[in-house]
């Protein structure tokens, strides 16, 4: 049996009368892929932004390694482990790959995101082992020919790829990806989909994947739990799940 790492129990959030994140609990386990699915608009992102703290839930709690994180801010609960990605890409368009990396890395360093990039000097020796470590990233997403060019310049995918190197750079145990393939071609998605498993094991990883190309959650998640207006109507193996009758009603139906 393996170790829950993450927890989310009765957890709802509301926003006016809108319940976005209905009273909805599962367990993570440790070294898991798992899937997080649903209809435009069901909740994934929501729930995404409970566990790292941008929003906090109306009602219920989120547990991570056994300590309750639902009332704790962004960067303590980036700094306890669980980075993220952005549906809508979120990096410092004017910076290089290189820099990113480094402010996804300096989150976590003691001389904090303000020094290096922008101009107070940190420490030489964490200096150079910050930059070491966003090299040795950016090879890993294939972006070091890339390092010194500015971000904006990147086609999407390759935004999406140097997403997940600054989520990375944090050193997290729990990945969240919301939605990473998203404005792929097939044979990015192919590629995405190995590098998750690849990330995974390098990097014992617990990843928590918002995706809706269905082949790629199906392939990759071990479990997948499948939310539809805020509610959690399914949670178990992608075969079970995928043969589910109300989860096809409301999401894979549609597809
Ligand atoms: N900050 C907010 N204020 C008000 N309503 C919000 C806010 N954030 C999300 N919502 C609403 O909550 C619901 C769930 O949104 P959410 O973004 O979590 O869906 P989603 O499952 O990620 O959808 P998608 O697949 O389109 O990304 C939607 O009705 C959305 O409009
Ligand atoms: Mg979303």
């Amino acid at each position: 049996m393996s170790n829950i790492i993450l927890e989310s129990r009765s957890l709802t959030r509301r926003f006016g009368g809108l319940v976005a994140v209905n009273d909805v609990s599962f367990a993570v386990h440790e070294h898991e892929i798992f899937g997080l699915i649903g209809p435009n608009g069901a909740g994934k992102t929501t729930l995404f932004n409970l566990i790292t703290g941008l929003i906090s839930p109306s009602d219920g709690k989120l547990v991570y390694k056994g300590t309750e994180i639902s009332q704790k801010k962004p960067h303590d609960i980036a700094s306890l482990g669980i980075a993220r990605t952005f549906q809508n890409i979120r990096l410092f368009g004017e910076l290089s790959a290189l820099e990113n990396v480094i402010i996804g890395r300096h989150l976590h360093t003691k001389s904090g995101i303000f020094t290096g990039v922008f101009g107070i000097p940190p420490a030489p020796k964490e200096e150079i082992e910050s930059k070491q470590k966003a090299l040795e990233l950016l090879e890993l997403v294939g972006l070091q020919e890339r390092a010194h060019e500015s971000a904006k310049n990147f086609p999407y995918g390759d935004q999406r790829r140097l997403e997940i190197a600054r989520a990375l750079a944090l050193e997290p145990e729990i990945l969240l990806l919301d939605e990473p393939a998203a404005g792929m071609n097939p044979n990015e998605k192919q590629q995405l989909s190995d590098f998750i498993r690849q990330i995974r094991n390098t990097f014992n990883l617990t990843i928590i994947l918002i995706e809706h190309h269905v082949p790629l959650v199906m392939g990759l998640c071990s479990r997948i739990a499948v939310l539809n207006f805020g509610q959690l109507i399914a949670l178990d193996k992608p075969d079970i799940v995928r043969n589910n009758p109300a989860v096809i009603e409301a999401y894979l139906g549609n597809e």
